[in-house]
C-alpha cells in the first residue's frame, strides 16, 4: 500500500461542535492555522448551522474571514440548507458538506427531517453551489450502527451513499458517528456502497468510541479507501449520538499511515504539538495515543 492518503482534518468543526464550553474565537482561528502548518491540506474550519442548536459553531463567518488562507489549503464548511450555503459562500468557504443519515431516527434527531427530505434540501443548494463552482461533499451517519434504532443495512448505507453522488456531491464520506463498527462489519458496508459510488470518491469517518477506528481504517486501506476523516487529539463527538466519544485522532492515523509507508504530506512532530497545544487550551485529555507517546 505504498501510495498517498488524502486526510481530511474535522478537528475545528466535528473536534470542537461538542465542548461544552464556549471556545473562543481566536483559539479556533489559531487552531486552523497551525492544522494548516502541519502540512493538512483539507480542514473542515466551520458549520453553518443553527446557532440554537449549536452554539459552539456560531462564529463559524469570524473564523473562517479570520484566518491567514494558504493557497494549497482547502478550507470547508458544514451546510445543512440553502441558509447555511448562503453563509458559507459569504464567509468564503472553498467547498461545503452537506450531510444526512442512513437510519431515519437519526436524521430526524440530527436536522429534524427524515432521509428523503434532507436529500429535497439539498438539491437546490447543489444546484447553487455548482453555479459558484463549489464542491460538495456529502456525509452519511450512521453507517455502523444507530444510537436510536440499532443496526443499519449495508444496503441502506449505499443507497443515501448512491443518492447523494446522484445530486452531484463529488465526494461521499461515510460516518461511524457512535464508533461502534467492527472491521468486517466495516468492510461489508463499503462493498455494498461501492457498487454505487467509485471507490475514489469515498472517504471514511470513524468516531472512536469503542476503540476500533484504526482497526477498522486500516482494513478498508486494504480495500482501496484513500480518503480519511479524522480530528486532531482525537477531539469530537456529535451532540445528536449520546455517549459517542470524538474521531479518530489524526496523530494517530498519520502514525499508521507512515508505519504502512504511506504519503500524508503531514509533519507528525508538528501535529502532536498541536494536539498537545489544543487539549491544553480546552483542558481536555488529549485522546491520541500518539500525542501521549510521542516524545517532548
Ligand atoms: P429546524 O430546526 O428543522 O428548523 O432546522 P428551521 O429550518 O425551520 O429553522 C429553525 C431556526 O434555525 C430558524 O431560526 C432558522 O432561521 C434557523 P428562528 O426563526 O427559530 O430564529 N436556521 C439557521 N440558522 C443558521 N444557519 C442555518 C440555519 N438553518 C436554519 N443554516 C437545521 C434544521 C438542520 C438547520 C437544524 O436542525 C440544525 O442546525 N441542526 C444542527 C445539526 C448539527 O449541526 N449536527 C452536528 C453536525 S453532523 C455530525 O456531526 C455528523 C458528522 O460528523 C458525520 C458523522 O460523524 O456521522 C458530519
Ligand atoms: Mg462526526
Amino acid at each position: 500500500m505504498n501510495d498517498t492518503v488524502k486526510l481530511v482534518e474535522v478537528g475545528p468543526r466535528d473536534g470542537l461542535q461538542n465542548e461544552p464550553n464556549l471556545v473562543p474565537t481566536e483559539v479556533k482561528i489559531e487552531l486552523v492555522e497551525r492544522l494548516a502548518d502541519c502540512g493538512l491540506g483539507h480542514i473542515e474550519a466551520a458549520s453553518f448551522v443553527s446557532p440554537k442548536w449549536i452554539p459552539q459553531m456560531a462564529d463559524g463567518h469570524a473564523v473562517l474571514t479570520g484566518i491567514r488562507r494558504r493557497p494549497q489549503v482547502i478550507y470547508s464548511a458544514l451546510t445543512p440548507n440553502m441558509q447555511g450555503l448562503e453563509a458559507a459562500l459569504a464567509a468564503g468557504a472553498d467547498e461545503v458538506a452537506v450531510f444526512t443519515a442512513a437510519s431515519e431516527s437519526f436524521c430526524q434527531h440530527n436536522i429534524h427531517c427524515s432521509i428523503a427530505e434532507s436529500l429535497a434540501r439539498f438539491a437546490p443548494l447543489l444546484a447553487e453551489a455548482q453555479k459558484h463552482r463549489l464542491r460538495v461533499r456529502g456525509y452519511v451517519s450512521t453507517v455502523l450502527g444507530c444510537p436510536y434504532q440499532g443496526a443499519v443495512k449495508p444496503a441502506e448505507v449505499a443507497q443515501v451513499a448512491d443518492a447523494l453522488y446522484q445530486l452531484g456531491c463529488a465526494e461521499i464520506s461515510l460516518g461511524d458517528t457512535i464508533g461502534i463498527g467492527t472491521p468486517n462489519q466495516a468492510r461489508a458496508m463499503l462493498a455494498a456502497v461501492r457498487q454505487q459510488v467509485p471507490i475514489a470518491s469515498l472517504a471514511v469517518h470513524f468516531h472512536d468510541t469503542y476503540g476500533q477506528a484504526l482497526a477498522n481504517i486500516h482494513a478498508l486501506l486494504e480495500d482501496g479507501i484513500r480518503i480519511i476523516d479524522s480530528s486532531v487529539a482525537g477531539l469530537g463527538g456529535c451532540p445528536y449520538a449520546p455517549g459517542a466519544s470524538g474521531n479518530v485522532a489524526t496523530e494517530d492515523v498519520v502514525y499508521l499511515l507512515n508505519g504502512l509507508g504511506m504519503e500524508t504530506g503531514v509533519n507528525l512532530d508538528r501535529l502532536v504539538n498541536t494536539g498537545r497545544w489544543i487539549s491544553q487550551q480546552l483542558g481536555r485529555h488529549n485522546g491520541s495515543k500518539v500525542g501521549l507517546a510521542w516524545p517532548r
